[in-house]
């Protein structure tokens, strides 16, 4: 389903923007046409020329909608709803046994739900599993199998036989995009745990999905590399245009990596909240406006804790 949103984007000049506060509309009247000829900006005249107008599409690919899921006679899910959007860095961030990976694993078409619909690409999971691929919390590499044999098992288990030297070509760039092109010979037992993370990531990558579905891939990294493997994540994910989908308990990975933060609650699970960081990136945690975030999410998220749901 793709929605315009409305917006009216100038590629060179930041006409709606703070800096000069001046409104695109204003450009219409007399005023505004001096006001931009003063500020040194186009007429409107030459500006359609020099700048065509794009519209900002919105394209949702994941829709989680009242779904119920049940399971051992608990109920998981209270009419779960939610979207995710074409492109997105999407952070599922709520607590201990909400239902994070049970989502996941209800997206891929492994689990069925009570009620609701969820709908991949406008496809049901079930038939949509071409459209997605995992990182899990372990890298789950076959330990006979070197670093690009283990990234060529994801796409000959996805694709079936093909061309072998185009897939090893891939699957080389893959593990360059993710920093191991000195690394691709070596077998899973002497990878550090960062770098058989970005084999699994380089492997989700090799079946060109349209979104990854990642469930905490960094807890079990030591801190720094932890820290590593968020920066770099940000980067194949602006390298590349995936849509991820992203599960963390962890309030500063959350902040650091989203475009926005769905919040859940304890079960019966619903959204608590949907947050938007439009913050620039790369993110430093250290910055004011991302401590903001992160003590407005601690309170939220102690606001869920003390909640008397289970
Ligand atoms: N097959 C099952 N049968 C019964 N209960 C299940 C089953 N699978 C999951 N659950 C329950 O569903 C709930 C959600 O589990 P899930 O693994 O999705 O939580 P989570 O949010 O990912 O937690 P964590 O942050 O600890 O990984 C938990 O209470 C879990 O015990
Ligand atoms: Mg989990």
């Amino acid at each position: 389903m793709a929605e315009a949103r409305g917006i009216w984007r100038w590629r060179e000049f930041p006409f709606t923007s703070g800096a000069n506060n001046l409104r695109l509309d204003r450009l219409n009247d007399k005023t505004g046409y001096a006001r931009a000829l003063k500020t040194g900006l186009p007429s409107p005249r030459t500006r359609h020329k020099k700048t065509p107008m794009t519209i900002e599409t919105k394209e949702v690919v994941i829709n989680f909608q009242d779904v119920v899921v049940e399971l051992g006679g608990q109920k998981i899910y209270d009419r779960l709803s939610f979207e995710v959007n074409k492109g997105e860095f999407v952070c599922l961030l709520g607590p201990s046994g909400c239902g994070k990976s049970t989502s996941l694993r209800v997206m891929g078409g492994l689990l069925p739900i009570t009620s609701g619909t969820v709908q991949i690409m406008g496809l049901d999971p079930s038939i949509a599993w071409s459209k997605i691929a995992y990182v899990f919390q372990s890298p789950r590499l076959v330990s006979w199998r070197n670093a690009m044999e283990n990234v060529l098992l994801g796409i000959e288990l996805r694709l079936g036989p093909g061309n072998k030297s185009a897939r090893e070509q891939k699957a080389l760039d893959l593990l360059a995009l993710v920093g191991l092109s000195k690394e691709v010979k070596k077998y899973p037992s002497i990878l550090s745990g960062g770098e058989r993370q970005r084999v699994a990531i380089a492997r989700a990558l090799a079946v060109d999905p349209e979104i990854i579905f990642m469930d905490e891939p960094f807890s079990a990294l030591d801190p720094t590399t932890r820290e590593r493997m968020r920066v770099e994540i940000e980067q194949i994910w602006q390298k590349t245009g995936k849509t991820i989908v992203f599960v963390t308990h962890d309030i500063d990975e959350a902040v650091q990596l989203a475009d926005r933060i769905i919040l859940l609650t304890k079960k019966p699970t619903i959204v608590k909240e949907n947050i938007p960081l439009p913050d620039a990136r790369p993110r430093s945690l250290g910055l004011p406006a991302l401590a903001l975030h992160r003590n407005r999410l601690l309170q939220m998220f102690n606001s869920i804790e003390s909640d008397s749901k289970t």
